[in-house]
């Protein structure tokens, strides 16, 4: 296949900053997705529909001239989240979920949940106004492995949290794992997942490839090759319950090449190529308007893209570095070259 025209795509799950940041970043996902899921671990973090609608304002106002883009909204589930906000949320129409931070699990987590029973109250709000949770499916023990985290969080938080919430519509975003996969494939049809471009390409052996890789370290962290394997069965599968959430995080080259590095792979730049490449690696491009294009809206019960966006066969090498803020940011297997370009 040398030309690949799609229903044009949203991204699920994307960290998009603010200030210098955001208009950095933000004219590369609207080059390629209508719609976005904007995550809101900002410092401080949005945990208002006050602090939402600020936020999608300052969004706003960074589009490029002459393009488009909606912003999707959520809220930063804290301890103290009242039930009042929840519904003032639906109400408002343009924040479309809210998300549930392990506290300590991730960047700018340090506000997230404590105990993710201390929220029940809020959860049941949630499943009455049928506001979608968005989980960052991880425990947070130190006595866990790191590479353990998805599966721990599965068993101990998430399936009693369905059989509390039958009906709450729930994202296991950007899952990692072939437990991952099995769990939503049996779960009931109000849970879906969310996949990353990273997490359907590389295996952990990414990380350590002729020496450490900061660039591919991210939340959660890449698995052994069968779990890789099995994420891109479920995205290629057609089953709807997967759908393409990106989880483009930028950090700044200096936060990232250092001791003590951020977690975050940035892909906004490439991340439609990024995921044709996976398709094709087994031979499923005819799956990815339907994991790119249709499923995400169907759960989010939006409408489908009306236009459409190509990509041609073309070699081409990914940047070494893009601008940023003061510093510059690294793309997703930067200097390398990527065999699709949109066009
Ligand atoms: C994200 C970030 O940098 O905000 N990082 C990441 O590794 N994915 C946070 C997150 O989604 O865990
Ligand atoms: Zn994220």
């Amino acid at each position: 296949m040398q030309k690949l025209t799609i229903t044009r795509p949203d991204d699920w799950h994307l960290h998009l900053r603010d200030g210098e940041a955001l208009k950095a970043v933000l004219p590369h996902s609207a080059r390629q997705f209508a719609r976005a899921i904007v995550m809101p671990n900002l410092k401080p973090p949005i945990r208002s529909v006050a602090d939402a609608a600020a936020y999608r304002d300052r969004i706003l106002a960074a589009i490029p001239a002459g393009e488009k883009f909606e912003p999707l909204m959520t809220l930063y589930l804290t301890d103290n989240t009242n039930p009042e906000e929840i519904i003032a949320a639906k109400a408002s129409k343009f924040v479309k979920a809210v998300k549930y931070y392990p506290a300590g699990a991730t960047t700018n987590s340090d506000l997230g949940v404590t105990d993710i029973r201390k929220c029940d109250r809020i959860f049941a709000t949630m499943q009455q106004e049928d506001m979608p949770l968005l989980l960052h499916g991880e425990v947070t023990n130190t006595e866990v492995d790191v590479f353990d985290r998805e599966k721990v969080f599965i068993e101990k938080h998430l399936m009693p949290l369905i059989s509390r919430f039958p009906k709450l519509r729930i994202v296991l975003e950007h899952i990692t794992t072939s437990d991952a996969v099995q769990f939503v494939l049996n779960a009931n049809s109000k849970i879906a997942a969310t996949i990353t471009p990273q997490h359907l390409l590389f295996s952990r052996n990414a990380l350590f490839k002729g020496g450490l890789r900061p660039h591919f370290y991210c939340l959660p962290i890449l698995k052994r090759e069968k779990h890789r394997l099995a994420l891109l069965q479920a995205a290629t599968s057609g089953n709807p319950k997967f759908f393409l959430g990106t989880d483009s995080a930028p950090h700044g080259r200096h936060t990232k090449e250092t001791s003590c590095g951020c977690a975050g792979c940035y892909s906004a730049l490439h991340a439609l190529e990024l995921y044709a490449e996976a398709f094709e690696s087994v031979n499923a491009l005819d799956q990815l308007e339907g994991f790119a294009s249709f499923y995400g809206p169907d759960f989010y019960q939006l409408p489908r893209n009306p236009d459409q966006v190509t990509l041609t066969k073309k070699t081409w090498r990914i940047p070494d570095e893009v601008p940023f803020t003061d510093v510059g940011l690294v793309p997703l297997r930067s200097g390398e070259e990527m065999t699709w370009q949109r066009i």
